[in-house]
C-alpha cells in the first residue's frame, strides 16, 4: 500500500495523493499576467497526476516581481486570467495552490536565460526594497542594485498587500496559500542574520527578525478562510554559519504554527551569494531537513529538492519526513511523472490521472 499515493486531508482540502508540483517561476508573463503558456503549462501537470500544484511566486506588488516576466496577484485582471486556470486543475483533480511574494532586494533582475542580473530602471527594472541597504551582491561584474531600508510605514504597506494578495488568491479559485518566506526574499531577508542589520524591532534578536514574517502571516490567516490550508515556505537552512540555523528555522515553524499555519514546505538557501542550495547539490539534503522540522515543531512539512524516483518520494512520505513530496525540476522533465510513479509503485492510475489517459494507458 502506497503512502505516496494515500489521499491527504488538511483542513477541508483533500489532496488525492502527496505528490506536488513545487512553485515554479515562468518568466512569460507580461504586467504579472497569466496567458496561453500558464494555461498549456499548468493544464499539462493538471492532467499528470499531482494531487497539489503550485502556482509561481507570484508577485503582491509590481515592484515585489523578481522580473518583468513574473507573474503578478495585484490586480483583479490578474484573478480573472487565473480562474480559468484553477477550475482545470479543480476539474481534473489536482489542489490548486498559489504562492504569494515580493521578492524584495533580489528584485527587478533580469530573466535568467537573459543573465539574472539586476536591471537599470531604463531597461525595465524598478527601485528596489529591504530590510537595510545592502546589495544582494557586488561582485564588481554585474549590476546589483542597493534597495532602500524598509521604513516602518513601508513594511505596514507590504503586509497589507500579502492580505489583499491572499484575498484575491481565494477569489481566484485557489484552495491553498503559501507565503513566500524562502530563498532570501522580502520575508527571509528579514528573517535572516546575512541580510538584516536593522537596529529597530524588525532587526536584531530572533524574535525581533521573525517578526516581518510572523506578523504578516497572521494578518493573512485573519483573511484567508479558517477551512483552508495556510502554508509558509522557508529556507529551513542558510547553509552558512553565520546564518539562520535549522534550530531557528524549527524555533520559526513553533511560531507559525501558533500564528496558523498548516504546513511549512522546507526549502533552503538563498540569503547571500555563498548561501545557495545548489552549491555542492545540497538541495538533496533538503528532505531530511524538512524531517527534523516536522518531528521538533510538530507541523505538517512538505519536502522539495532533488527528488525525482518513485521509491524515494514513497519514502520521504513512509518514514515521515513530509506530508507531500514536491518536485520541481523532474515536473519540467516530465509532467508525467505522477502517472509514472504510480505504474512503477502497482497503483491503480484510474486514481491518479483523469480518464482521458487511464482508459487506453491504464
Ligand atoms: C524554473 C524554476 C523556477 C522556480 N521558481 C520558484 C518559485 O517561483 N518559487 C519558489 O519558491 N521556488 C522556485 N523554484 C525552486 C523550486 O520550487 C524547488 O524548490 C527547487 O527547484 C528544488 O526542487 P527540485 O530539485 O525538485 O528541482 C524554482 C525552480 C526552478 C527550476
Amino acid at each position: 500500500m502506497s503512502q505516496l499515493f494515500s489521499p491527504l486531508k488538511i483542513k477541508d482540502v483533500t489532496f488525492k495523493n502527496r505528490i506536488g508540483v513545487a512553485s515554479m517561476c515562468q518568466y512569460s508573463s507580461i504586467d504579472g499576467l497569466a496567458n496561453d503558456w500558464h494555461r498549456v503549462h499548468i493544464g499539462s501537470l493538471a492532467v499528470g497526476g499531482a494531487g497539489l500544484i503550485m502556482a509561481e511566486a507570484s508577485a503582491i506588488t509590481p515592484e515585489g516581481r523578481i522580473t518583468p516576466g513574473c507573474a503578478g496577484i495585484w490586480n483583479d485582471q490578474q484573478v480573472e486570467a487565473l480562474q480559468p486556470i484553477t477550475a482545470f486543475m479543480t476539474k481534473h483533480g489536482a489542489v490548486p495552490g498559489m504562492q504569494i511574494a515580493h521578492a524584495g532586494r533580489k528584485a527587478s533582475a533580469a530573466i535568467p536565460w537573459e543573465g539574472g542580473h539586476h536591471l537599470k530602471n531604463e531597461e525595465g527594472g524598478w527601485d528596489i526594497i529591504g530590510p537595510g541597504a545592502e546589495p544582494f551582491d557586488d561582485d564588481g561584474v554585474r549590476l546589483w542594485k542597493t534597495p532602500s531600508q524598509m521604513t516602518l510605514e513601508n513594511i505596514l504597506e507590504t503586509q497589507t498587500a500579502f492580505v489583499e494578495a491572499a484575498k484575491r488568491t481565494l477569489a481566484a479559485g485557489y484552495q491553498l496559500v503559501e507565503i513566500h518566506g524562502a530563498h532570501g526574499y522580502l520575508l527571509h531577508s528579514f528573517f535572516s542574520p546575512l541580510v538584516n542589520n536593522r537596529d529597530d524591532q524588525y532587526g536584531g534578536s530572533l524574535e525581533n527578525r521573525a517578526r516581518m514574517m510572523l506578523e504578516t502571516t497572521a494578518k493573512v490567516r485573519e483573511v484567508w478562510p479558517e477551512n483552508l490550508p495556510l502554508a509558509v515556505r522557508l529556507s529551513a537552512t542558510d547553509w552558512d554559519d553565520a546564518g539562520l540555523s535549522v534550530e531557528d528555522n524549527i524555533q520559526m515553524a513553533k511560531w507559525l504554527k501558533e500564528a496558523g499555519v498548516d504546513i511549512v514546505d522546507c526549502s533552503g538557501g538563498g540569503a547571500s551569494p555563498v548561501s545557495r542550495s545548489s552549491i555542492g547539490n545540497k538541495t538533496a539534503m533538503q528532505p531530511a531537513i524538512a524531517g527534523e522540522v516536522r518531528q521538533h515543531a510538530d507541523i505538517m512539512t512538505m519536502a522539495v529538492g532533488g527528488i525525482t524516483e518513485p521509491q524515494q518520494a514513497e519514502e520521504i512520505i513512509a518514514s515521515g519526513q513530509a506530508d507531500i513530496a514536491l518536485l520541481a525540476r523532474e515536473m519540467i522533465r516530465n509532467p508525467n511523472w505522477p502517472y509514472m510513479a504510480a505504474k512503477t509503485l502497482g497503483v491503480d492510475v484510474k486514481k491518479v490521472v483523469p480518464a482521458h489517459k487511464a482508459f487506453f494507458v491504464g
